[in-house]
């Protein structure tokens, strides 16, 4: 893997490390880096809360070897000791309300429930985008509360689901805003918004810090299970230019360019024969480029692993593998 360049990805990583764990500092509730107990730390200037937050990142990704980024581009990501770095849970879900379906959130500790709002598309039939942004408030509220408990291991959460509803066969149509690409874009700022804590301002981050990371999902044109002797392991969905840009990617657009989205998934499924996850056009080109999107781009659980195994896209896993990282994922 020696070519291959990763310190893009790795950068919005560093980002949210930084965020979740230097900004706020418990003593006994969550895991947090640079411990101001721990003496090391004092002279890393990525602990310095007072220095820009392009100088800390840098700063961070120059001490790190490369064993230690490629650890922490998995779900489960291995604290680093010798840095006073904590491990951290990528994997955490809140469609409509905080969740322990993923592995970030227990629910074993002093908090044993969060929340939980209707599904989506009941909420999405009130056209009410101010309730929308209320409820993503409530949710980011929660996540934090949960972690500062000592009951979160990331803050990073997989969610909204914003696509597009068109084939009621679809089992999962009742997590997302519908068919509408205009609604199931103004749901998307909505809950970004009410979820990250709002504290964006012309593209950057207002004071720093996020409240929770809000990722839009699933990037792009995929919207089903299983149907017809396909499923969405291996789905290869033929879109029109046209299609994609009037229907799929206008929430994704929305959610980056207007929400501010800090993560975005990509789907399980190809497009026109390259597997979302493995297009440059679409991770690097589009998003990154055009969109000016600054987050993380993270694979659907296994993801990466189908595009060799299922897809036979790849002929090696490590092909796989590389094809994600040189798309940008
Ligand atoms: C960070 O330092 C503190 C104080 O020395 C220690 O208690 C904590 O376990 C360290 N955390 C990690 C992840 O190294
Ligand atoms: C998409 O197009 C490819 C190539 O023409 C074809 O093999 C495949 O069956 C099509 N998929 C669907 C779902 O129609």
């Amino acid at each position: 893997m020696g070519g291959i360049h990763i310190h893009r990805p790795l950068i919005s990583i560093i980002i949210i490390l930084l965020t979740e764990f230097l900004v706020f500092a418990y003593s006994n509730g969550p895991p947090y880096s640079c411990d101001s107990s721990n003496p090391s730390t004092k002279s890393f200037p990525f602990c310095d809360a007072k220095l820009p937050i392009n100088n800390r990142v840098r700063d961070l990704i120059s001490r790190l070897t490369l064993d230690e980024k490629i650890s922490q581009l998995v779900n489960g990501a291995p604290a680093i000791p010798r840095l006073n770095i904590s491990a951290y849970e990528w994997w955490s879900e809140a469609l409509h309300g905080v969740s322990s379906h993923g592995k970030g959130i227990s629910f074993d500790g002093s908090i044993s429930s969060s929340t939980m709002f209707p599904q989506i598309i009941l909420t999405a039939a009130s056209f009410d985008a101010s309730l929308w942004y209320q409820i993503g408030q409530a949710i980011g509220e929660e996540a934090r509360g949960i972690y500062n408990a000592g009951q979160a291991m990331g803050m990073t959460f997989w969610a909204p689901n914003i696509n597009i509803f068109r084939d009621p066969r679809w089992g999962r149509g009742q997590e997302t805003p519908g068919e509408d690409p205009l609604v199931a874009g103004i749901y998307a700022v909505s809950y970004v918004r009410g979820i990250q804590g709002d504290s964006f301002e012309g593209g950057q981050l207002k004071d720093g810090h996020l409240k929770a990371s809000a990722c839009c999902k699933h990037y792009t044109a995929h919207d089903l299970d299983s149907w017809n002797g396909y499923n969405r392991y291996i789905f290869d969905a033929n879109v029109t230019k046209q299609d994609l840009a009037d229907t799929y990617q206008p929430p994704f657009k929305t959610c980056v360019q207007q929400g501010q989205a800090s993560g975005i998934m990509c789907a399980y499924n190809r497009i026109n024969g390259v597997p979302n996850c493995a297009d440059y056009d679409l991770l690097t080109k589009t998003v990154r480029g055009e969109w000016s999107f600054n987050g993380y781009i993270a694979s659907d659980c296994d993801a990466v692993a189908i595009i060799h195994d299922n897809q036979g896209y790849a002929k090696l896993p490590e092909d796989a593998v590389a094809d994600v990282l040189k798309a940008g994922m």
